[in-house]
């Protein structure tokens, strides 16, 4: 485990190193589908540079990441990896942006590391042993009174094709949430929201549509810091999942109720 979190550790602030680096620079930015789902050389040049690192040390090991996509399949260890996860965000300047890294053994999430360069900001977690904000244990709000609760979302690239007026239309569920006289922000990154809820600056996130690479990583974190994440069944979360609710376990049930309700 000390070699798989060292090698964790050094891509990660690798990875850091570059995305500051041209972080209000100039840099090439291209679209994907869609024209403002963009990815910039920086994405490709951070993603480089973590599996470089990754490579030297464990050769064998399979590795999912955004941009490249899978890389090898048949190994119990799986690095799930966003080279930037808040692209929009750093292709704006807007300092709201990381690296998430996550590293799977079979079925176990093990280890997760998000990095924003321009914040300072590394939240670590190691499955059993905690979360941590630049070193110090970082825990889950403790709000109970949903009333007063500060939550984060986000909106997916492409829509569903469920009619706009359907209850659980994303942009219907985020009404919900604004008509209850919530606080309800859209950082632009899934995994910075997630972290967020890790240390308890927001008591909850939810958002449609996520891959496991915006998630992975946070998904650990939030756990380790004594969250609750599950599906918008309320079931047992995988970071296959496409509806994503993580919260301070104590406005879950809420959280729920508003999402899943129906006319
Ligand atoms: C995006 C961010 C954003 C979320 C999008 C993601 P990217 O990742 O996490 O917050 O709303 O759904 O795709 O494209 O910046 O890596
Ligand atoms: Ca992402
Ligand atoms: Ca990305």
């Amino acid at each position: 485990m000390e070699e798989l979190k060292a090698v964790l550790l050094e891509a990660t602030q690798e990875a850091g190193r570059i995305i500051q680096e041209y972080f209000q620079g100039t840099f090439k930015i291209e679209s994907k589908e869609g024209i403002n789902n963009l990815v910039t050389e920086v994405d490709k040049f951070s993603e480089n540079r973590i599996i470089e690192v990754i490579k030297k040390s464990f050769p064998s090991h399979a590795i999912i990441s955004e941009e490249v996509g899978e890389l090898k399949k048949d190994s119990p260890y799986l690095w799930i990896i966003d080279p930037i996860d808040g692209t929009v965000n750093f292709a704006h300047g807007i300092p709201i942006c990381c690296v998430s890294i996550a590293v799977k053994h079979n079925d176990d999430l093990l280890l997760g590391a998000v990095y924003n360069p321009m914040m300072n900001e590394l939240f670590l977690a190691e499955k059993g042993k905690g979360a941590t904000l630049n070193g110090k244990p970082i825990s889950v709000s403790v709000k109970s009174n949903f009333e007063k609760a500060c939550l984060v979302t986000g909106f997916p690239y492409r829509w569903p094709s469920s009619p706009e007026n359907s209850t659980d239309h994303p942009i219907r569920v985020f009404e919900r949430f604004v008509l209850q006289g919530l606080p309800v922000r859209r950082l632009g990154s899934a995994a910075i929201d997630l972290c967020w809820v890790a240390c308890g600056r927001f008591d909850g996130f939810w958002e449609y549509n996520l891959s496991p690479w915006d998630i992975a990583a946070g998904y650990l974190i939030v756990q380790e810091a004594g969250g609750t994440i599950t599906n918008f069944e309320g079931e047992p979360y995988s970071v296959y999942d496409k509806e994503t609710l993580a919260t301070n376990g104590l406005i879950h049930a809420e959280m729920l109720g508003l999402i899943r309700k129906r006319k």
